[in-house]
């Protein structure tokens, strides 16, 4: 029997992994770091989401374990080398919640455009502040895309619906495949030149860690707005808030944050930000897809030798 040990509390969409008689499913929701280290001897599989940073120590203190799951898209909570060093194999779902995700950032860029949020509140005090909420239309403006992956993708087929020209950066995309979705692919700075509004899908690597900086935000149109729903630390906070603050970028909206839950809260009280606690794939339907595909992927792997999405 394969003993899996689950670090989040939600079995909904595992019923093929559940059902496995070969499989047993234990959970132990968001460890401390040391009840972590001391649980994960005992296991041969490890599935997790956002919860948990799987360190170079908890694999260090792994006995038996072949394989960790991540329940998502993004494995940087996962020390990748320190497991590949061990002979782990790391397996995500990355196209389970795309459309959640692309949907997500096309709410913020509607609430940012027509300011939703703020309205809304102005209502529920009882205020009737037409003016005050004046907007701008989506139609005719252009969409600057760091990232052009599934999420990236799908964000531009449903803003280009709505009238916006699309430009995008991704040293890894195929040019003939943005062309025929209608995306210009070019350079980073000519996406920072031309975005009105900016949206970030890419992953956290060496290369976006900190992009979103001074030296870039001063490339971008005055009044640029940005969301981002990918990774917090692409983002440099005190450059971001800067800059709102000056009104340089009219509009920020972020999902991700650089701590979850943040411990400095300053940049989330700006006023022109827009705040969401990761929420991009927290949809049911994103979550069952997720769930049902991590079922098969694991037991594909315990019981059939087949590395999936590795
Ligand atoms: C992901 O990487 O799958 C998303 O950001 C959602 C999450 O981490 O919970």
């Amino acid at each position: 029997m394969y003993k899996i040990l689950m670090t989040y509390d939600s079995m909904e969409g595992l019923d093929t992994l559940v059902a496995n008689k070969e499989f047993k499913i234990e959970v132990h929701a968001k460890p401390s770091a040391e009840d972590f280290k001391k649980l994960i001897k005992d296991y041969d599989g490890l599935l997790i989401r956002s919860e948990v940073k799987v360190t170079a120590e908890i694999i260090e203190a792994a006995e038996k374990l072949k394989f960790i799951g991540r329940a998502g898209t993004g494995v940087d909570n996962v020390d990748k080398a320190a497991a590949t060093q061990k002979g782990i194999v790391v397996a995500n779902v990355p196209g389970g919640n795309t459309i959640s995700v692309a949907e997500h950032t096309i709410g913020l860029i509607l609430s940012m455009a027509r300011s939703l949020p703020d309205a809304v509140a102005s209502m529920k005090n009882k205020k009737w502040e037409k003016k005050k909420f004046m907007g701008n239309e989506l139609f005719g403006k252009t969409l600057g895309l760091i990232g052009l992956g599934r999420i990236g993708t799908e964000v531009a087929k449903r803003l280009i619906s709505f009238g916006m020209k699309v430009v995008a950066y991704d040293p890894f995309a195929n040019a003939d495949l943005a062309k025929s979705n209608g995306i210009e692919l070019t350079s980073l700075d000519d996406v920072f030149a031309k975005a009105d509004y900016l949206s970030i899908h890419s992953p956290l690597t060496d290369d976006t860690r900190g992009m979103i900086n001074n030296a870039n935000i001063a490339k971008m149109k005055d009044g640029v707005r940005i969301v981002n729903c990918a990774r917090g630390a692409i983002i440099n906070d005190k450059d971001l808030s800067e800059a709102l603050k000056s009104g340089k970028v009219a509009n920020a909206a972020l999902d991700v944050f650089v701590k979850e839950p943040p411990e400095d809260w300053s940049l989330i009280e700006t006023q022109n930000l827009l705040a969401t606690p990761h929420l991009a794939a927290s949809t049911e339907e994103a979550q069952v897809k997720i769930a049902q595909e991590m079922s098969e992927v694991i037991v594909d792997f315990f019981t059939k030798g087949l590395i999936r999405n590795a």
